[in-house]
């Protein structure tokens, strides 16, 4: 899923940040989706790679997420924005495996719960 995060990042729209970034999302149904930042001359704009990701597949019919990797071009993996955390609370449990991986070989999993303890959820029916 790196990999396929690390390719996506050589798509990243970042001309004002130069801060590329790539994800990829793995679906309850085993499909992988993958986004990349796009920025915008209008700052607020800017999506997340990550958001691209979950947002590509929500829209191909997805509704649960069991997996995400995250990839930057810095020497230390970076960790998603809060504004993702909370999308990725979203579709996923507080055990979603989050996959950081940056420009040397080091890779950390963490959890979306690690990241965003008590998550903000709404009941709702499926
Ligand atoms: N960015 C992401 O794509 N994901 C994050 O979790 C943090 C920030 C992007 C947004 C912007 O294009 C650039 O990185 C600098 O903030």
């Amino acid at each position: 899923m790196l990999d396929a995060a690390r390719d996506a990042a050589d798509f990243a729209y970042a001309p004002f940040s130069g801060f590329s970034v790539g994800s990829a999302v793995r679906t309850s149904t085993g499909e992988l989706l993958t986004g990349c930042n796009v920025e915008n001359s209008s700052y607020g704009l800017t999506i997340c790679a990550e958001r691209v990701a979950v947002f590509r597949a929500v829209a191909m019919g997805a509704r649960s997420i069991t997996a995400i990797a995250i990839f930057t071009r810095t020497s230390e993996p970076s960790t998603p924005c809060g504004a993702c955390r909370q999308v990725l609370a979203e579709f996923a449990g507080d055990d979603l495996p989050v996959y950081l991986g940056g420009d040397t070989d080091e890779v950390l999993l963490t959890t979306l719960g690690a990241l965003l303890p008590r998550a903000f959820r709404l009941d709702h029916e499926a």
